[in-house]
């Protein structure tokens, strides 16, 4: 089959619009991960993030626990935000999709009154320490298989960390960080 030069031309045009586009939305996807959702504290967190990066690209990777110390609740709330379409977070705030997360550390496992954990959360009979609650929230499916808790977890240590300081302000009497 042979090409006009015209067709050449216009394939030439296609092909060149749908690389500037498509390089355009891989580049607006890249960016609008790292968006801040509102400005203030939370652009100097996702700048902190990136130089952090980019001069210590193993910090992010440090075990959860050895991160606590200097992890922000500020950032964990942020985290946070991805889970509050399942769960409350206040005291005596009544259970959504998963149980209210207030007091969660240092709570027995799957024994939330009033919520209706699945055979396999109410069959744990652990405590949520740190400790459990990094390796739960790393990989929830792995941690407790058959849960229905429907959410692939928060695979960054870094943001991990977060979350737990954040979890720990979740209470009255907050359970103090792991030495
Ligand atoms: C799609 C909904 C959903 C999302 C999103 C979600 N969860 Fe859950 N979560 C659940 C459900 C449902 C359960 C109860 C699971 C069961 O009974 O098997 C649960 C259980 C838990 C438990 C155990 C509580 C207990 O009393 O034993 C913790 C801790 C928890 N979730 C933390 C989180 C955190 C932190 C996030 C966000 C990073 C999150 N979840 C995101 C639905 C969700």
């Amino acid at each position: 089959m042979q090409f006009s030069r015209m067709e050449k031309l216009g394939f030439g045009v296609l092909m060149t619009a749908w690389v500037v586009w498509g390089t355009n939305k891989i580049g607006n996807t890249l960016v609008h991960a790292d968006e801040p959702e509102k400005m203030g504290f939370e652009v100097a967190v996702a700048d902190q993030g990136g130089a952090q990066e980019a001069a210590a690209p193993k910090e992010a990777e440090k075990p959860v626990m050895e991160l606590l110390a200097s992890a922000d609740a500020k950032a964990g709330a942020k985290v946070f935000k991805k889970c509050t379409a399942c769960h409350s977070a206040e005291a005596g705030a009544k259970h959504k999709i998963g149980p209210n997360l207030w007091g969660v550390v240092g709570r027995p496992q799957g024994k939330a009154e009033g919520f209706n954990y699945s055979g396999t959360l109410a069959g744990l009979s652990g405590t949520w320490t740190y400790a459990e609650l990094d390796k739960f929230l790393s990989d929830p499916k792995a941690y407790a298989p058959g849960n229905k808790m429907t959410f692939r977890g928060v695979p960054k240590n870094s943001e991990r960390a977060a979350l737990l300081v954040y979890l720990q302000s979740l209470s009255d009497s907050p359970v103090p960080l792991p030495k």
